[in-house]
């Protein structure tokens, strides 16, 4: 996995875990951290050259290779979206929605919606948590039996645990998170983490 360091996401992420923030300053430091961390989670796409005119002469440009699918697991995983929308304009986004069982930590999936294009798309999966994993590896299946198959993970706080659940069930899917911490408690909330981030992010 690829732990995106960087002072600016370390700030931002204070402000994230921090139980003195009000919901926009969660909100508001969650969506800068997700477009500072596009540039590392997209940092291998491929491009092709394209022809294109300057005022002066016609040069040699870029554009992407392959649409681009971005795929939020709802519903914490909103929270990340804009950010890399803000950057990768022009990208289709699917949804995924599963809700983990407090008691069991298995998670049930409740929705996907997908685009057409997933099949030849690179396909980004975007959830603030990597805890046990299963709901990202969950996911990744759902995207892989949609026909997906370039695939990356971006995350903003990941446990040892749930980096390496992910790792064995999808070791072809390169992981991306803001920050590794220390481990799960017993509910398989992570610490120090940041609490339930969707409760945060919503308000809820
Ligand atoms: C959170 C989080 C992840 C999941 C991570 O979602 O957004 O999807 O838990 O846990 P895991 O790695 O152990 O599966 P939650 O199920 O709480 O749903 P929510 O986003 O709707 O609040
Ligand atoms: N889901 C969350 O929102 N937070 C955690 O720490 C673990 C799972």
């Amino acid at each position: 996995m690829t732990v995106v360091d960087h002072p600016i996401i370390r700030e931002r992420l204070t402000h994230i875990r921090s139980t003195d923030s009000s919901t926009a300053e969660f909100r508001h430091a969650l969506h800068d951290i997700a477009r500072l961390m596009t540039f590392e989670v997209t940092k291998d796409l491929e491009t092709i050259t394209v022809e294109v005119e300057t005022p002066l002469k016609k040069t040699e440009g870029h554009a992407f290779e392959r649409p681009i699918v971005l795929v939020p697991i709802l519903r914490a995983g909103v929270g990340l979206l804009n950010g890399f929308t803000e950057i990768l304009t022009e990208a289709s986004v699917g949804y995924i929605g599963l809700s983990r069982n407090e008691e069991t930590h298995q998670p049930h999936s409740y929705y996907c919606k997908l685009p057409a294009n997933i099949t030849e798309a690179e396909v980004i999966l975007i959830d603030p948590m990597l805890a046990t994993g299963g709901s990202a590896a969950d996911a990744a299946d759902e995207l892989k039996n949609a026909g997906a198959t370039r695939l990356r993970f971006a995350c903003l706080i990941a446990a040892p645990e749930g980096v390496a659940a992910f790792e064995e069930r999808h070791p072809d899917i390169p992981v991306f998170a803001a920050a590794l911490d220390e481990r799960l408690d017993e509910n398989a909330y992570i610490v120090p983490g940041l609490g339930d981030a969707g409760d945060r992010y919503f308000g809820t």
